[in-house]
């Protein structure tokens, strides 16, 4: 009877932690595909603040509202926003989540993983259609531009 009650115990908490870190890793694709162009984790500023320690130093409440929609903190003159604006000299556009990808990124922002850099992953087409590119033109000038030299005995 313990037993059974240990396993079922054992298995929701095993449950719950996939889902906590199904959220994670969904936040941390948001993350990767929207906010790094303008944030770090850990990397210093972008063209908006880095976000190490975010979910630390604001209200969670405040998070979900500015990440949905910035735009109605700055019409409700938030302190806070405001002086965002003024430090990073642009405000930050509302981005369109819904309110589940929303806290998928907080869950994301509050494991104090960092993100330094955007991944290294995004621009491999970029450097795979230059490598490309390289090779073609240097085939296209061996082509084109051997001369055939008749060596008479
Ligand atoms: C186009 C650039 C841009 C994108 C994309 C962007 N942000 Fe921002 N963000 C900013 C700027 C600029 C600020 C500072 C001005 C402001 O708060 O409006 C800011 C501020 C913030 C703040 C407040 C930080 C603090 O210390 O007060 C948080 C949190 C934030 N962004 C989270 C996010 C998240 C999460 C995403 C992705 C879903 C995201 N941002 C996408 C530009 C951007």
């Amino acid at each position: 009877m313990l037993v059974v009650a240990l396993w079922a115990i054992a298995a929701t908490s095993a449950g719950a932690q996939t889902e906590d870190d199904e959220r994670v890793r969904q936040g941390e694709g948001i993350f990767q595909q929207i906010c790094a162009t303008c944030h770090t984790i850990g990397g210093g500023v972008r063209v908006g603040p880095d976000l190490r320690g975010v979910t630390e130093r604001r209200e969670e409440s405040w998070l979900k509202v500015h990440i949905q929609s910035p735009s109605i903190q700055r019409a409700q003159n938030d302190p806070i926003a405001l002086a965002n604006v003024e430090k990073f000299g642009m405000p930050m556009p509302d981005l369109g989540l819904t309110e589940q990808q929303v806290e998928a990124v907080i869950a994301y922002l509050g494991t104090g993983e960092t993100a330094p850099v955007a991944r290294p992953a995004l621009y491999i087409p970029t450097l795979a259609i230059g490598v490309l590119a390289i090779v073609g033109l240097t085939l296209i000038g061996i082509v084109v531009g051997t001369k055939r030299v008749e060596v008479r005995p």
